[in-house]
């Protein structure tokens, strides 16, 4: 039999074997990894970052903040990044001599334009085609109520930004969308203002920064789904720690375990704060067995172990308040809903069509290609399950998690099938072939 994982330079070959099994050692979470280089850069004295996120988002943050003067250094060890982190403390940050680039990285450019705001420089920042289109209003708007200087394409809108860096006062702010970009650049912007900064948020988003903030001693009190931070008044403390390993790219493999017919999977070191679990819940509601083992904390987050086998699954609803809980993941679980029997609707999600590309309108024709039954919402989708999936030629519209979503489908469609533009996946998993590929070689259903 061939190889079920053939490579070239922009696309890769799936096919369904017989047999998935083994093990995934998870590199560091994406959110937890840019927030520890940020604040870790403000504080005084220096970290170890273990088990950075090795994808280009977290290392176009790594980018700029040395364009900023920090001395970060980088050491890759096989599939581990290291990062030292000298923190400026006092020293601030400098004036950058060029345009910051933020590549595809939409976390970098909004809360490092939060944290350049209260910068007494000029800064611009911008980044690839993709970034350039996604809304930056949702930043500008309250920053400049904050009091900031900043102007956008667009009449604001778009990047590139421009940003007079100066003095800010805290805000009390609603956020109109449960983003944790933005409440994050407005905590970034707080903790150099004048008095205090206080966000309600419509529901949970995800909490790394909060948490962090709080181990490295700034004052920051939560009351409900509000926030209240107090400026700074020491620099932050540094924190060295091993960041837990990233839960969105476990989903592939919590998904394929789930959808494989034959597959058992463990995934080690798998960050499961609350506002990430979303995808294990909705998974769970499907009727997958999962199991969670050896919960742990690592500065402030938890993490486990996750055994995924081989499940009957259903259809469910997913909106509301879970799906900032899974707003990364909900490509995946298309995926389980083409597999599991009945309805999956997913709504509440228009936000989907604001990522790294139109992720509702992308996966519906893709999955479409494959055979699979989807209808597109303004919000969301309706998966008709259970038709069988036949392998063809699809497009990862250069999303990562596009091309990682429709590799797993490839696992269980019949037939071949090549995905396009499968080298973005190195966006957030620069090893997700390999791991692939290791999963698919236990089963001894390959030959060179
Ligand atoms: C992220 C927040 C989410 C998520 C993105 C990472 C973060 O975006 O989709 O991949 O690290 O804060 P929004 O804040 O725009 O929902």
């Amino acid at each position: 039999m061939n190889n079920p994982l053939y490579c070239s330079k922009a696309a890769r070959k799936v096919k369904p074997c017989p047999r998935l099994e083994g093990e995934i050692v998870l590199h560091g979470d994406k959110s937890i990894s840019h927030r520890a280089v940020i604040l870790n850069s403000l504080a005084k004295g220096k970290a170890k970052i273990d088990n950075f996120a090795p994808g280009k988002d977290c290392l176009a943050t790594v980018r700029c903040l040395r364009d900023l003067g920090v001395k970060i250094r980088r050491k890759v060890c096989g599939n581990s990044t290291t990062l030292l982190v000298s923190g400026i403390a006092e020293d601030r940050l400098k004036e950058p001599a060029n345009v910051l680039d933020a590549g595809d990285s939409g976390t970098t450019m909004r809360l490092l334009g939060g944290l350049l705001s209260s910068q007494p420089f000029l800064s611009i920042i911008t980044g690839d085609a993709s970034l350039r289109s996604r809304p930056m209003g949702r930043l500008i708007q309250p920053l400049m109520s904050m009091g900031a200087e900043i102007w956008g394409r667009g009449k604001d809108s778009f990047a590139p930004l421009v940003i007079k860096g100066r003095k800010l006062h805290g805000i009390e702010f609603s956020l109109p969308i449960p983003s944790a970009q933005i409440k994050s650049a407005i905590l970034l912007a707080g903790l150099f203002a004048q008095g205090e900064t206080t966000l309600h948020q419509p529901m949970p988003s995800r909490d790394h920064t909060e948490r962090l903030l709080k181990q490295m001693g700034a004052r920051l009190e939560s009351d409900g789904n509000s926030l209240t931070l107090s400026p700074l008044t020491n620099p932050l403390a540094p924190i060295s720690f091993r960041i837990p390993g990233d839960i969105s790219s476990a989903a592939y493999f919590l998904v394929a375990g789930a959808i494989h017919p034959d597959a058992r999977i463990i995934i080690r070191n798998c960050g499961i704060n609350p506002t990430r679990t979303g995808i294990i819940d909705a998974l769970v509601a499907m009727g997958a067995k999962l199991k969670i083992e050896n919960e742990r904390w690592e500065a402030g987050e938890p993490l486990a172990d996750i055994v995924v086998e081989s499940s009957e699954l259903r259809g469910i609803e997913l909106g509301g308040d879970i799906i900032p809980r899974l707003i990364d993941e909900i490509l995946i679980l298309a995926v389980a809903g083409c597999v599991a029997r009945g309805e999956t609707v997913i709504k509440d999600a228009g936000e989907l069509r604001v990522k790294e590309s139109d992720r509702i309108a992308a996966l519906a024709r893709e999955l479409s290609k494959l055979g699979a039954e989807v209808n597109e919402l303004p919000d969301g989708m309706i998966i008709h399950g259970g038709k069988p999936l036949l392998g063809t030629e699809v497009d990862s519209h250069f999303d990562h998690r596009l091309a990682m979503s429709l590799a797993i489908a490839g696992l269980v469609a019949k037939g071949e099938t090549t995905i396009n533009h499968a080298q973005v996946a190195k966006i957030s998993y620069p090893a997700f072939w390999q791991d692939l590929q290791k999963l698919v070689s236990s089963s001894n259903c390959h030959s060179k």
